[in-house]
Order: structure tokens, then C-alpha cells, then sequence
């Protein structure tokens, strides 16, 4: 049995990567804004659900088919975009996109990723999705919408919860800033992590941001294209224009990642924005921000039952993934949850992460009592099973009377 096989849930992969990365890569992922509430309400706004599950159905045959912008994906979730993933396993997106061709699950790849584009097609082919943020100068972004075209990708979305960068205080203790601030400390942790040091120093050091080497002066290095990409993002000029012309310019499928107000959400959808991503970039932006969660509901009726609200931040548990469905999400996205498995073992690493959530789902969708994706709703939920006896109780009081 390797190491990856005997991991039985996604924390398990979590401690994994722990093991693997020095003390500021693993920061990086795991860290949130400020004093980290954010991750904390996501982790409880998934902790404080509960749902009651009915008996006496036959649930022999479950499947957790999804069906999205009329394609059917393996199961009901995908994987977010992580920039600079390949520093924290070499090649690390290109592991996250043939997991995501081999399961069958779409990977949104990340505009700061260090693979590019191109590479991710390559692997992962329809199953790839492209996450852009805007740049100042428009005709990057422009440009990136036109290579996605050019690949033939179905799908992409816009960021817009970065409208500037978030004070991530953890990176700034460890000097997780270019160039990497290597304090004496910061050396002797990392050479307490040997296979991420060698990995990382015989790859070159910094990877490349795959997406933008092309837009540097020829020959650039990683760090001379990621100080442009720096200079360019985030750009807080960016208004609801920059959406309607990336709108105009795509016609494939358009999600915005990161909408959390109910009026952002009817703005997009009325300008042609095909679905949202309800999200609070797990808790690295604004670190005062509800769950998404706790939006979805509003989310929901403010944009009407037709539009694709997908959902991420604080996914851990095939069970969280149920439980957004329940709540009226289409579809789930993971974040760190895959990125523990591609940092902890490349493709096996997240192959595993994967197949976690995927066993979680069916044995939860047979705990509830739940065939196929369909029969869930927010039936299963505790706050509508008691608004329904207190609705019951109070009509038969009535009637009594
Ligand atoms: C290391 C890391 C890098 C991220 N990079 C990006 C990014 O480049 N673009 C983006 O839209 N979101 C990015 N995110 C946010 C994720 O897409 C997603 O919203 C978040 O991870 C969901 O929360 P979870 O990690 O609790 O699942 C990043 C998240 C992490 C952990």
C-alpha cells in the first residue's frame, strides 16, 4: 500500500502535505486573511448543518451524476483554481488536470497557475475550465479570453472577489514575498522538508506563471514574469463594463467567481453571465465575509431557480458537498481539498483526494435516502423538516379548535 492509499479522508492528505512543505508554502495554502474568521465560518457554517435523513427508500442503485451547462459530469463537484500550485509540487496544475480528465470532473484552472492553458488542454481537454482575473491593462485579460477560444474550452470565469490583495498576515511573518525572504529560520524549517527543497531547487526555483511568460519581454525569467503579472493584478479599476466585454467577447459559458451580494448576482445574470460561483475564495480575501453558505439561500431567490449557482469555500466532506446541494447549489468546487492531494502525492495525490469525496457523497446520498442528485433539496434539512411539523402542528391546533 503506498502512502497516498492510506489516507481514509482529505485531512489525512491535509497533515501529507503538511509533512512535505516548509512551514511558508504550507502557510500559503492553508492561511486566510487577517485573523483567519473566515475560515473558521466556512468550516462552521458546514459543521452547523444538519440534515435529517428518511428510510424504507430503495437506494440500491445511487449515482451522483451532474449535469452542467448540458454537460454530464462523473460527480457533482470540480476543482477550484490554485495559483502558483506548481510550487508546491512540481507541475502540480498538470496533476490536477488529468485527474480531472481521468474522473471526469471539470478543472477550473487558475489564470496564476504556473502550467499554462495550453498544457491543461492538452490533459485534461473538455474537462478544462479557465479562471481569469482582470489586469489593468484590459488587452491581457482580452487576450487571455481569446486563447481560451482558441483551445475550444466550454467554460470560464472571472475573479472578482480580488479586487485588491488581502492582508495575509501568515505570509508576512514567514516572508512568503518575492523575492522569497530567506530568514536563517525560514531555511533551517525548510531543511526539515528535504524532498520539497530538492524538488523545488531542481525545477529551477520559482516556477514560471505559465499563462503570462508569453506577455514578458522575450526570455524573461519567472521572477521578471511575475512582477508583471504583480504590476497588472489585482487591478481595482476593473467595474461591471470589463465583465460585459469579456461577456461579448466569449461565447462559450461565463462564470463570475466570487459574487456574494444578492444585487451582484442579479447585475451579472442580467448582463449574460451564464452562472456564479458563490464564494469567499476560502476566507483569503475579505476576512469579515459570511459563508457562502449563508448566502446561497438569497443568492437563490435573488437570481431565480434557472441559473447555475455553484458553490466553494470550506469543502472538506463529500457530506459539505451534499449539504450545498441541499441548500440549492448545482454544483461544488474544492480548493484546498485537491490541492492537499496534489501537493501531498502529484496525480495519486489527487486521484485520492477525488475518490474520497466521491465515496463520501454515495454514502451519504444512501444515508439520507437519496437515489441521484435530483432527490436532493432542502427537504433534508433540519430548519425545513421543523418549519413543516411547526406548520403541521399549528394547522392541526386549528383544526382542534
Ligand atoms: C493556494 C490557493 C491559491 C488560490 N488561487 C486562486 C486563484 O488563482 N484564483 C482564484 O480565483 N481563486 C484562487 N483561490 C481560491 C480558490 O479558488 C477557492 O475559492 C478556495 O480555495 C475555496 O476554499 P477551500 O480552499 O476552503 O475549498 C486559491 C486558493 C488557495 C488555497
Amino acid at each position: 500500500m503506498s502512502r497516498i492509499d492510506s489516507a481514509i479522508n482529505i485531512d489525512d492528505l491535509k497533515r501529507m502535505a503538511k509533512r512535505r512543505l516548509p512551514k511558508i508554502m504550507f502557510d500559503f495554502i492553508e492561511g486566510g486573511a487577517e485573523d483567519e474568521v473566515g475560515l473558521r465560518t466556512n468550516a462552521n457554517a458546514f459543521r452547523d448543518l444538519r440534515l435529517v435523513p428518511r428510510y424504507y427508500i430503495d437506494t440500491a442503485k445511487r449515482e451522483q451524476k451532474a449535469t452542467l451547462f448540458g454537460r454530464t459530469y462523473a460527480s457533482p463537484f470540480g476543482i477550484a483554481p490554485t495559483g502558483m500550485a506548481g510550487a508546491f509540487r512540481k507541475d502540480a496544475e498538470l496533476y490536477l488536470a488529468q485527474a480531472a480528465q481521468e474522473a471526469d470532473v471539470p478543472y477550473l484552472m487558475s489564470g496564476a497557475s504556473n502550467a499554462s492553458m495550453e498544457q491543461g488542454a492538452k490533459l485534461a481537454g473538455k474537462n478544462l475550465w479557465f479562471q481569469i482575473y482582470g489586469a489593468k491593462n484590459r488587452s491581457f485579460q482580452l487576450d487571455l479570453v481569446k486563447r481560451a477560444i482558441d483551445l475550444g474550452l466550454t467554460t470560464i470565469a472571472v475573479t472578482c472577489d480580488v479586487p485588491v490583495s488581502s492582508n495575509r498576515e501568515r505570509n508576512r511573518r514567514n516572508g512568503f514575498v518575492r523575492p522569497l525572504r530567506m530568514t536563517l529560520p525560514t531555511i533551517l524549517e525548510a531543511m526539515l522538508h528535504p524532498a520539497w527543497v530538492i524538488n523545488y531547487y531542481r525545477s529551477g526555483g520559482l516556477p514560471m506563471l505559465g499563462n503570462w511568460e508569453r506577455y514578458g519581454e522575450k526570455n524573461a525569467t519567472p521572477d521578471q514574469v511575475a512582477d508583471l503579472f504583480a504590476k497588472q493584478t489585482p487591478d481595482p479599476s476593473q467595474v461591471w463594463g470589463d465583465i460585459e466585454a469579456i461577456r461579448n467577447a466569449f461565447p462559450g459559458k461565463l462564470l463570475l467567481k466570487g459574487v456574494m451580494h444578492p444585487e451582484d448576482a442579479r447585475i451579472a445574470t442580467g448582463m449574460g453571465v451564464d452562472g456564479l460561483i458563490v464564494s469567499n475564495h476560502g476566507g483569503r480575501q475579505l476576512d469579515m465575509m459570511p459563508s457562502p453558505l449563508d448566502m446561497l439561500p438569497m443568492i437563490r431567490a435573488a437570481v431565480g431557480p434557472d441559473v447555475p449557482l455553484l458553490l466553494d469555500s470550506g469543502v472538506r466532506r463529500g457530506s459539505d458537498i451534499v449539504a450545498a446541494l441541499c441548500m440549492g447549489a448545482d454544483f461544488v468546487m474544492t480548493g484546498r481539498a485537491t490541492l492537499y492531494g496534489a501537493t501531498a502525492g502529484g496525480l495519486e495525490g489527487v486521484k485520492k483526494a477525488v475518490s474520497i469525496l466521491q465515496r463520501e457523497i454515495d454514502l451519504v446520498m444512501g444515508q439520507l435516502g437519496a437515489v441521484n442528485l435530483a432527490a436532493l433539496g432542502p427537504q433534508y434539512l433540519l430548519e425545513t423538516v421543523r418549519a413543516e411539523e411547526e406548520r403541521r402542528n399549528t394547522g392541526a391546533m386549528v383544526g382542534r379548535r
